[in-house]
């Protein structure tokens, strides 16, 4: 299949950035996103010019580290990630916008690559436990009843990709800050910073520039791992119960 790309081109974070035109043929449905713009770089290395800068690491759905907004959508058509998109989903012809994460806390590097470092703070405020390493404890030293551990590991599946926060007309990281407190404070072994994590996790989040949540929902819809809306109201019910049990502890 023929293609029309229009790609976001930005050469480095002060520079004004513009869509640029480039046309490529010979694409194949069974092709990923990621390998189409491979057979575009190979094109534009042959002919001298600067290839189009994009994050990605496993391909395989799991790292978080691809994204990019594909005709005005945060990883495109399909819920997924970026690399588990085929082009099967476009038709010969098609023309395609790929644009950077569109949000204030995720400045522009390059091209399509944006700095997602504020999740790692997020994450660092507030996103561990504090039990002792060491090898793994027997398995049954702590019970945890099915069905918290089920709602634990729904939230862990977050990849940390950010088409939440692309995808939020508010640029919000409610969602992914949710997914990370709720899989740590449902667990046992969460229990020792239950109050401080939702608490730090929260100011660092507003610290960093995310805009706040007004419920229209386009995160969870975005979310390639289905982290469910009711996330933000359950980190919502963990934040008051910290606030009056005093921020700390249990
Ligand atoms: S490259 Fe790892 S999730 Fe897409």
């Amino acid at each position: 299949m023929n293609l029309t790309l229009r790609i976001w081109r930005q050469r480095t974070p002060e520079a004004p950035g513009a869509m640029t035109t480039y046309e490529v043929t010979g694409i194949s449905e069974d092709m990923s996103f990621l390998e189409m713009l491979d057979h575009l770089n190979e094109e534009l290395i042959l002919s001298g010019d600067e290839p189009v800068a994009f994050d990605h690491d496993c391909r395989e759905g799991i790292c978080g580290a691809c994204g990019m907004v594909i005709n005005g959508r945060a990883h495109g058509p399909e819920r997924t990630t970026t690399c588990q998109l085929h082009m099967r989903h476009f038709r010969d012809g098609d023309t395609i916008d790929v644009e950077p994460w569109r949000a204030a806390a995720f400045p522009v590097v390059k091209d399509l690559v944006v700095d997602r470092s504020a999740f790692d703070r997020v994450i660092g405020s507030g996103g561990y436990v504090s039990v002792p390493t060491g090898s793994a404890p027997e398995a049954h030293a702590t019970p945890v009843p099915k069905a918290v551990a089920d709602l634990a590991f729904e939230h862990a599946e977050c990849i940390g990709c950010g088409a939440c926060v692309a995808a939020c007309p508010n640029g919000s990281a409610m969602l992914f800050t949710s997914a990370k407190v709720v899989h740590l404070n449902v667990l046992p072994q969460g229990a020792p910073e239950r109050g401080s994590r939702v608490l730090d996790m929260v100011a660092a989040m507003d610290d960093e520039g995310f805009g706040g949540c007004t419920n229209t929902g386009e995160c969870a819809t975005a979310c390639p791992k289905g982290i469910p809306l009711q996330s933000i109201a359950h980190m919502n019910r963990e934040y008051l119960r910290a606030v009056v049990k005093g921020g700390r502890g249990r």
